[in-house]
C-alpha cells in the first residue's frame, strides 16, 4: 500500500511537471505575441490582422456553401480584395494623414471583413447596410465590392450607421461614391430607412439586446433573398434566435487571427436556404 502511494505520488509529480511545461510554453507564446503587439502596433480597439491561412479557406468554404457558388469563385473574390492595390494605397494614405493616425497602423489588414467582401461580390446586393462604422475600414471593403459589382453592371448602394459624428473618415475618394454614413443612433436611422435591404451587417452597439433590436427593426425591410451577417455572433445568440424565429438558417464562421494575441470574432449568418 505504502509502495503504491509512493509510486502514485511520483507519477502525479511527473504529470504536474509535464503539464507545467505545456502551460509555460503556452504562456511564452501568448506573452510573445502581446509584447510584439505592444511595441509594434498603435491600435487601441477594433484590432486588425490577417486570417490564419487554413481559417481563410474555411471562410471561403463557409461563403461558398451559403451563396451556393463554387469554392473557386469565392476564392477568386478573396484574392481580388487581398490584391487590390487601389484600396491598399487609399487606406495607407489615409492612415498617414487621417485624424486617427496615432492609433492606426500603416498596414492593410482586413481580418474577417474579406468575408463581407466576398458575400457582396457573390450575391450582388442592391442595398448593403453596415451598422457601426468606426474608422470606416469595413465601409471601404464594402464600397470596393459594390464598385466592382457596378463595373460589371450590378448596381448597389451602401449605408453605414454610426452614433459617433467623427466615424467613417476612411470612406473617402472613389469609395464615397458607393454610399453614405447615416449619423445618429443606429436603430433610429434604420427606422427611417425606406428601402429593401439585401445584405445587413450588424457591428454597432455590441450588447446582446441592442443587437436583437436592430434585427427586429429591419425585419420587415429585408428582401426575400437577404443575408444577415452578425459581427457579434461569437459571443451573442441574438442572430441565431432571430434566424430561428423567422425560419432562416444560421451558420457561424469563427475567425482565427494570424500572429495576433486577440482570439478573434467571427461571422454569424442568417439566410433562407432555397
Ligand atoms: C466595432 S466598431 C465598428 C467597426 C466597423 N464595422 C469596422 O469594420 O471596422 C463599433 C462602432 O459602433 C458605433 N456604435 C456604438 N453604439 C452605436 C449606436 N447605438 N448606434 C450607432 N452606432 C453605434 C461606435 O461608435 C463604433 O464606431
Amino acid at each position: 500500500m505504502k509502495e503504491f502511494l509512493r509510486v502514485t505520488g511520483i507519477v502525479r509529480i511527473f504529470i504536474f511537471l509535464y503539464r507545467a511545461k505545456i502551460a509555460l510554453k503556452q504562456m511564452y507564446q501568448s506573452n510573445g505575441l502581446l509584447t510584439k503587439w505592444l511595441f509594434s502596433s498603435n491600435e487601441t480597439t477594433n484590432f486588425t490582422y490577417h486570417l490564419y491561412s487554413v481559417n481563410q479557406k474555411h471562410l471561403i468554404n463557409f461563403i461558398a456553401n451559403i451563396s451556393k457558388q463554387p469554392y473557386s469563385a469565392i476564392e477568386g473574390y478573396i484574392s481580388e480584395i487581398l490584391n487590390d492595390k487601389d484600396l491598399a494605397s487609399h487606406l495607407l494614405e489615409m492612415a498617414k494623414k487621417g485624424k486617427d493616425w496615432y492609433k492606426t497602423d500603416r498596414k492593410v489588414r482586413f481580418g474577417r471583413r474579406i468575408g463581407w467582401y466576398a458575400f457582396i461580390r457573390a450575391t450582388k446586393p442592391k442595398v448593403v447596410i453596415e451598422t457601426g462604422v468606426d474608422k470606416g475600414l469595413g465601409s471601404c471593403v464594402i464600397a470596393s465590392a459594390l464598385l466592382r459589382n457596378r463595373a460589371e453592371g450590378f448596381d448597389g448602394h451602401y449605408y453605414g450607421t454610426d452614433i459617433d459624428p467623427r466615424a467613417g473618415y476612411l470612406l473617402a475618394g472613389k469609395y464615397a461614391q458607393a454610399g453614405k454614413i447615416l449619423y445618429g443612433d443606429s436603430i433610429e436611422s434604420l427606422k427611417k430607412l425606406d428601402e429593401k435591404i439585401d445584405l445587413f451587417i450588424n457591428d454597432s452597439d455590441h450588447s446582446v439586446v441592442y443587437e436583437a433590436q436592430e434585427y427586429e427593426t429591419v425585419a420587415s425591410k429585408l428582401s426575400p433573398s437577404s443575408i444577415i451577417l452578425g459581427d457579434n455572433s461569437h459571443c451573442s445568440d441574438s442572430l441565431l434566435n432571430f434566424a430561428h424565429k423567422t425560419g432562416r438558417k444560421f451558420e457561424f464562421f469563427k475567425e482565427v487571427p494570424d500572429n495576433h494575441w486577440y482570439s478573434g470574432a467571427g461571422i454569424g449568418c442568417a439566410y433562407f436556404d432555397k
